[in-house]
């Protein structure tokens, strides 16, 4: 085999194309909340992988599961029924606790992508609603159906129609032109969004109910219950991106759950946690009755049918082996409860700092936002052309915590949903030490 002499950086820089400005740190292993570089120095682990490893590092259950599966059976195509699949589907239909079907794909951008094409369907084969629904211009007109309504701020991955919908205009630069049909509005901004929705030929809805990317910002309870609202009443899909706060990371298994528990939506979309670090994502369609053009009545669910999509590599037995126990492993060790209960705890610690370089801790469950003050470089040391939250992450990693920046201002806490109070207790007082030599 080919041993390399040459260090892991210098074969990067070599050989990896350069889509990542990456932070000189060489990473070789971790358990549970921590890892270890190349050179033996331990970190507590904060990032997760950017809310992926959701239950730590090396779960000693999960490395078991993939082992036993490894051995049994790795891969058959999707042209075969799989144990492990059929599995995983049933558990995250009940997760959702109401009735519909799971699609497997490998990312979060994938999962987007059957989001949008389950829209496309729905909004080129549906009928139109009845004449008692029409609100508004939207469906009164001959317009193509294809218009998907996003939000300002929000992140929807990186294929050329996840850069489409991401409302954030710098995923976007140098790609254009865009796939068409994608309108953004202001995230929590109602009277925005009744306004988009009457725009002809709109036919879905997709928020993240809480955005990531954008530095930790949750929907407000009114915003998502008036979505739901206007996509009933103009016969909309309202789709939510649960691929960053789904499956735990709030504290729920259903992340907008922790925000307005009444409110369903028609489709959602998951990736990073819900195998805790094995490529997976993944949507849920509900299986409500769509009347067809043709008169023909389907459910939501059955829309994307045989031949309509898919892919090689999607819910494959061992990935859904690890994902079946990584579920189980939340349920059965308390890790919702643990998520709300040190979540609150790290929020109450945070907001305790004081810093005068901290202007707004957010957050929810173990999804928090550590908002830097927008004069920060005033304030410090801040070498020129440097953002303050890179800054900050560097520093952090020097004193042995791993972090997550968000723009140009913030700083996310994304730790596995077991972590333990002294684990927070020990960033936080990393980070105020950091924030106090600034
Ligand atoms: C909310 C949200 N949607 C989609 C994606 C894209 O997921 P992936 O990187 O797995 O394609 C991300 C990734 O950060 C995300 O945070």
């Amino acid at each position: 085999m080919h041993e390399s002499q040459t260090s892991t950086r210098e074969l990067y820089d070599r050989h990896v194309i350069p889509t990542y400005g990456r932070f000189d740190l060489r990473l070789a292993r971790g358990r549970g909340c921590e890892v270890w570089d190349e050179d033996g120095k331990r970190y507590l682990d904060f990032g997760a992988g950017i809310a992926v490893t959701s239950i730590g590092h090396a779960h000693p259950r999960v490395v078991r599961a993939l082992q036993e599966q490894v051995a049994t059976l790795v891969h058959t195509s999707n042209l075969y029924y799989t144990r492990p699949q059929a599995l995983l589907a049933e558990r995250l239909v009940r997760l959702v606790g109401s009735g519909g079907k799971v699609f497997f794909c490998n990312s979060g951008a994938e999962a987007n992508e059957a989001l949008f094409k389950l829209a496309r369907k729905f909004g080129n084969e549906g009928a139109l609603p009845p004449p008692k629904h029409t609100v508004g211009e939207c469906v009164q007109s001959d317009a193509k159906r294809i218009g998907i309504i996003t939000m300002m701020g929000s992140f929807h991955g990186r294929t050329l129609a996840g850069i489409s919908a991401t409302g954030q205009e710098k995923v976007k630069k140098g790609f254009e032109p865009m796939v068409e049909g994608f309108r953004h509005v202001p995230f929590n901004d109602i009277a925005a969004l009744q306004e988009a929705v009457d725009v002809p030929g709109t036919v879905a809805v997709l928020i993240e109910p809480v955005q990531g990317e954008s530095g930790v910002h949750p929907a407000h309870a009114k915003f998502l219950r008036a979505a739901r609202e206007l996509c009933d009443e103009r016969d909309l899909l309202l789709m939510f991106d649960e691929v960053q706060c789904g499956l735990g990371r709030t504290g729920e298994w259903c992340g907008w759950r922790s925000i307005a528990p009444d409110v369903m939506p028609d489709a959602v979309s998951w990736a990073k946690g819900i195998a805790g670090g094995f490529p997976l994502g993944a949507i849920w369609v509900n299986e409500r009755a769509v009347t067809l053009k043709d008169g023909t009545v389907k459910k939501l669910c059955d829309l994307l049918g045989p031949g309509t999509h898919g892919t090689t590599f999607g819910g494959t037995p061992l990935v859904c082996a690890g994902a079946n126990e990584v579920l189980s492993v939340i349920e059965e060790e308390g890790m919702l409860e643990n998520a709300r209960s040190v979540g609150a705890h790290a929020l109450a610690v945070l907001r305790g700092l004081a810093s005068p370089l901290i202007a707004e801790v957010r957050g929810l469950g173990l999804m928090i936002g550590i908002e830097l003050v927008a004069d920060f470089a005033q304030r410090t040391k801040l070498p020129e052309g440097k953002a303050p939250s890179l800054w900050l992450v560097e520093k952090l990693h020097d004193a042995g915590l791993l972090t997550i920046p968000s723009g140009t201002h913030a700083v996310r806490w994304l730790p596995a949903l077991n972590v333990k109070r002294e684990e927070i207790d020990e960033a936080a007082a990393i980070l105020a030490r950091v924030l106090g030599a600034l």
